[in-house]
């Protein structure tokens, strides 16, 4: 089956980016592996001098989860019009490395404002371009007023919300399968 690593770019305990990723992966189907990378706030600063010997312990850990999964979902807030520190700081230590080439990727933004959180997911979008991650079409999806459509448990109140997770999912999961396939046939 796929297997799928989930991020969210949150580190607070009641963020509604880890809620929106953890509804994303209860509508999964039984035949995608769902993981999620936790290590986001124990990940050192990047700092190119201790990138050495494959890198510290958090980032090897980082890239090997990447490097096994099939397809990657983020979820991120918007911080000062920005991608949160802690999520930049993780994409900073993939940039010398390939973990993510070609891989389908699927991004969320949510945020109570009516924008959405769309600058964090622009810039999201034009470093993981950079690093060659594959924007699955139809696999971003930009969330405004996300307070008023969970409950206070995180979970998705919003009915259209709901519809738009799931076919943000099943993109991403087809996009998986494609290149599954396309493996199969080239060797
Ligand atoms: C924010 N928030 C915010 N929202 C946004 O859409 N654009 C922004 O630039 C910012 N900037 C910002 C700065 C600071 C210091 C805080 C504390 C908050 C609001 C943010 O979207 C909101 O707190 C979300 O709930 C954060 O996401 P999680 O943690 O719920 O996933």
């Amino acid at each position: 089956g796929i297997k799928l690593l989930a991020i969210s770019g949150s580190l607070r305990q009641k963020s509604s980016n880890t809620a929106l990723m953890n509804a994303i992966i209860g509508l999964a189907p039984e035949s995608m592996k769902c993981n999620i990378y936790e290590g986001l706030g124990d990940l050192p600063h990047f700092n190119p001098d201790i990138d050495v010997d494959e890198g510290p312990a958090p980032v090897r850990e980082l890239r090997k989860q990447l490097m096994e999964a099939d397809g990657v979902l983020f979820c991120t807030p918007e911080y000062g019009n920005g991608v949160p520190g802690v999520l930049k700081n993780a994409l900073d230590w993939l940039v010398s490395t390939t973990v993510i080439m070609n891989k389908p990727t699927a991004v969320i933004s949510a945020s109570p404002s009516p924008m959405g959180g769309d600058k964090a997911h622009a810039s999201l979008l034009l470093t993981l371009n950079m690093i060659n991650a594959e924007i699955v079409e139809k696999g971003t999806l930009i969330i405004p007023h996300i307070t008023m459509k969970m409950n206070s448990d995180g979970a998705i109140t919003d009915a259209e919300l709901k519809q738009e997770l799931l076919a943000v999912l099943q993109e991403l999961e087809q996009a998986c399968l494609l290149k599954h396939e396309a493996y199969k046939h080239d060797n």
